[in-house]
């Protein structure tokens, strides 16, 4: 590090475009793919203002004590691996500005290709509907479900009760709380004779021999959210078993899943009676997404 930044009394005079800079280089020796947009939102994190408010203070010195701030949150990244959303306790998701701690998943882009899903499946803006979030970690595809569609009420479940916290906290600061009930328990358990109009679930899904093979981002984040078990489609499989007794008829469901696992889980949904199942690609052109639809009940019943 350079003496100056290391806290000494060589350089005092550092602006915000100096720290950017130095940071950026020395994130990319780390390693770090994302280094620019990381040590910006480490500095206005640490400036207490926005990413983009940055740009218009290039030239601003830094101060000491928000350099030491900074300087702590610089060596948390790149030493310890820890990841920006969690040192900043936030990530963006769907436009929603999303309280994350070491509890959740930080919720990822491509997880929006199922929330897109999802509001297909409730085209009517003022329709009240029952939706179930399965997993729902940080509370990110529920939320965004909510917070786009006013008259829909949204059951969330999780197996971890310390995620389910991070989540109602969550729907307290964006509103819609009211509208909303948490559940613990495994996958349906906890969730006996009750029928939804739309399951949404991004369950874990990866292999249980990826891990050793994963940034060391990832061995940040909660185990039991990323592995499924020696497949990856344990909990997928069982979520086409079992989702058919809790839609209403007619009801449709949507599952992310990983990029192998489209065409297998798509027939685990029309093995279990489901009328018809699709995959959906992400904007990258992947399959990300499989919806599946429950046959209403025909008119002779
Ligand atoms: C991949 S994360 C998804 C979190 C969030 N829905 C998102 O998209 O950002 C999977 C979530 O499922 C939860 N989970 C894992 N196994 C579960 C199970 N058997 N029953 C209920 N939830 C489970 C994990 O705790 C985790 O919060």
């Amino acid at each position: 590090m350079r003496p100056g930044y290391r806290g000494g009394g060589v350089s005092d005079s550092w602006s915000v475009l100096d720290l950017l800079r130095w940071t950026t280089q020395y994130f990319e020796e780390a390693g770090i793919d994302s280094a620019r947009l990381d040590a910006e939102c480490l500095l206005a994190h640490a400036l207490g203002c926005e990413r983009l408010a940055l740009y218009l203070e290039f030239d601003k010195p830094v101060e000491a004590p928000e350099r030491a701030r900074f300087r702590e949150l610089v060596k948390q990244r790149a030493g310890e691996r820890i990841p920006v959303a969690q040192l900043v306790g936030k990530k963006e998701f769907w436009s929603l500005s999303l309280e994350v701690t070491p509890d959740v998943l930080i919720p990822r882009p491509d997880t929006e290709t199922l929330v897109g899903v999802g509001l297909e499946l409730l085209p009517d803006l003022e329709a009240e509907a029952s939706v179930l979030d399965l997993g729902t970690g940080s509370g990110a595809v529920a939320l965004a479900l909510a917070s786009e569609r006013p008259k829909l009420t949204v059951t969330a479940t999780d197996l971890s009760e310390a995620a389910l916290a991070v989540a109602e906290a969550n729907a307290l600061a964006l509103g819609t709380a009211g509208r909303m009930r948490f559940v613990a328990g495994d996958l349906f358990a906890p969730l006996a004779g009750e029928r939804f109009d739309v399951i949404l679930s991004n369950p874990p899904y990866l292999r249980d021999d990826e891990a050793a093979s994963l940034a060391p981002e990832l061995q940040r984040e909660p185990r039991g959210a990323l592995f499924a078990g020696p497949r990856g489609t344990e909990l997928l499989f069982r979520i086409a078993a079992e989702a058919g007794e809790h839609l209403n008829e007619g009801g449709r469901i949507a599952v992310e899943l990983g990029l192998d696992q489209a065409e297998a889980v798509r027939d685990a949904f029309l093995a279990s009676g489901f009328a018809s199942a699709e995959i959906h690609r992400d904007l990258a052109g992947h399959p990300r997404v499989v919806s599946a639809r429950k046959a209403p009940v025909s008119k002779g019943e």
